[in-house]
């Protein structure tokens, strides 16, 4: 890293105070970056101390020094995303910053950290008022522009803003981003199944049974309603997170595991996904969070059952779920192995399981069956564990960092193609057509009790 011009749209946001700004802060730490100026705009009237006063609770710990040098070169300046005057006096603001910093040769940093009914008039502006140019690869300096998740609402918003931005910039200035592709377990999954042997010869139809992928939180939407409620957890993270999960599992081998071999094999599993079913639930409590529309029909619980239309899934069940305001937060997946048949003395013997836990513990374990000590044929089962914190310490929550960290070495895997996002907007418009129920749930719960229903029509045992 050398110097570096970011500009933050939603510098008051969650995710900025969060993620996004201690991310920037540790990178800077890390490289030892001097020379830099961080310019945060969104709609609030607040200044660049009152935001970094909440981010500061997120940097543990702060080497004091530091914490203030990285203070006077963060800038705050109010926008209106949607005013396109008001991009002038941004612009303005980023002009003093390099010319008091002389940073006129800053690589550049744009980040959309807002919702996405903002990217189309945000990615205009800025063109139009050359904030950000388009420049290619080779270029130096280069300007990136980064895309958070959710891409769009639907498949026809998404377009609209992919439009919007190939008019102006080229694709290898265009980071769409899921900072879950970038969690070392997530990253696990392909390099697991094709360097076992032991895995790849069973991972079909002929020996799955299904396969689980659950991503339960126990916090609730907090201080999100704004942008939760026109959202919803299917396109909160079922959309992104847990296709690109669905889709690392599923695909087919690819030529390496880098950039756009993964990417092409990845999108080609989500093409031939099918919905079959899906349920509804939404906290109680949650139409009385900020923000958030009293008569909101917004789902912050989903189950879905889905198919992989290709000949090494054709049969198996996907199923998918994920809530927020549970009982835990973990994100798992599960593969069920077939059972084996009765063997001459024995039925007792339970199905294989792989499972792999991204959050919070990391790791995989795998349940098989072993002889019950002292019984002649009596099988039981044990779970064999690869507990990655044991063997390699503790997971740091660094998932912008590494994100970060790529995008400044152009590398374009840690971004999701437009394809993918395509077609994971194809199966979550499926799912939401229609009038779907949806069911209250409290708080701490393990969702909906009517999910009872939906699992017995489809024959579903969760495994967590
Ligand atoms: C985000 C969603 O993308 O992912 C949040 O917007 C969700 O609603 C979060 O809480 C989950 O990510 P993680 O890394 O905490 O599992």
């Amino acid at each position: 890293m050398s110097e570096y011009i970011v500009v933050i749209f939603g510098a008051t946001g969650d995710l900025a105070k969060r993620k996004l700004i201690p991310a920037l802060y540790h990178l800077i730490e890390k490289y030892d970056v001097q020379n830099f100026c961080i310019i945060g705009g969104a709609f609030d009237n607040t200044s660049a101390q009152e935001i970094l006063k909440k981010v500061k609770a997120h940097i543990l710990p702060t080497d004091e020094k530091r914490w203030q040098y990285f203070e006077s070169r963060f800038f705050y300046h109010h926008i209106d995303f949607k005013h396109e005057a008001d991009y002038t006096s941004f612009k303005r603001e980023i002009d003093n910053c390099k010319n008091r910093l002389n940073l006129h040769s800053g690589n550049t940093l744009i980040y959309f950290a807002t919702a996405s009914y903002f990217f189309t008039d945000i990615t205009t502006y800025i063109a139009k008022t050359e904030i950000a140019k388009r420049t290619t690869s080779s270029n130096s300096p280069w300007t990136r522009l980064i895309y958070e998740k959710p891409f769009g609402h639907n498949l026809l918003s998404a377009h609209a803003i992919n439009n919007a931005i190939s008019q102006y910039f080229n694709e290898d200035q265009i980071y769409r981003i899921d900072h879950y592709l970038t969690k070392e377990l997530v990253g696990n999954i392909a390099l697991v199944r094709f360097t076992n042997l032991v895995f790849e010869p069973l991972w079909n139809n002929r020996y799955i049974d299904n396969v689980q992928i659950i991503l339960s939180e126990h916090e609730g939407i907090g201080s999100r309603g704004q942008y939760y409620d026109h959202f919803g957890a299917t396109s909160d993270v079922m959309q992104n997170h847990m296709l690109e999960l669905l889709a690392l599992i599923a695909m087919e081998t690819p030529k390496t595991l880098y950039g756009n071999h993964v990417r092409d094999e990845r999108a080609h599993v989500l093409q031939k996904v099918e919905v079959v079913d899906s349920f509804y639930g939404q906290y109680q409590g949650y139409t009385d969070e900020p923000f958030v529309d009293k008569t909101s029909t917004t789902e912050t619980f989903t189950a879905a059952f889905l198919r992989i239309d290709n000949p090494r899934w054709a049969g198996v069940p996907f199923y998918l779920k994920t809530g927020k305001c549970l009982s835990k937060k973990e994100t798992t997946i599960h593969i069920k192995f077939k059972s084996v048949d009765c063997l001459l003395t024995t039925c007792s013997m339970s199905a294989n399981v792989l499972t792999i836990e991204i959050t919070p513990k990391a790791g995989f374990s795998l349940r098989l069956n072993a002889k019950k000590p002292g019984e002649a044929h009596e099988v039981t089962p044990i779970t064999m564990d690869f507990c990655h914190s044991c063997i390699f310490g503790q997971l740091d929550e660094k998932a912008y960092e590494t994100l970060l960290e790529g995008i400044i070495r152009g590398e374009q895997s840690v971004s999701v193609r437009f394809d993918e996002i395509e077609y994971a907007w194809k199966i979550i418009d499926r799912l939401k057509e229609g009038k779907h129920d949806l069911f209250p749930y409290s708080c701490g719960s393990e969702g909906p009790k009517e999910i009872e229903l939906f699992n017995k029509k489809h024959g579903i045992r969760w495994l967590s």
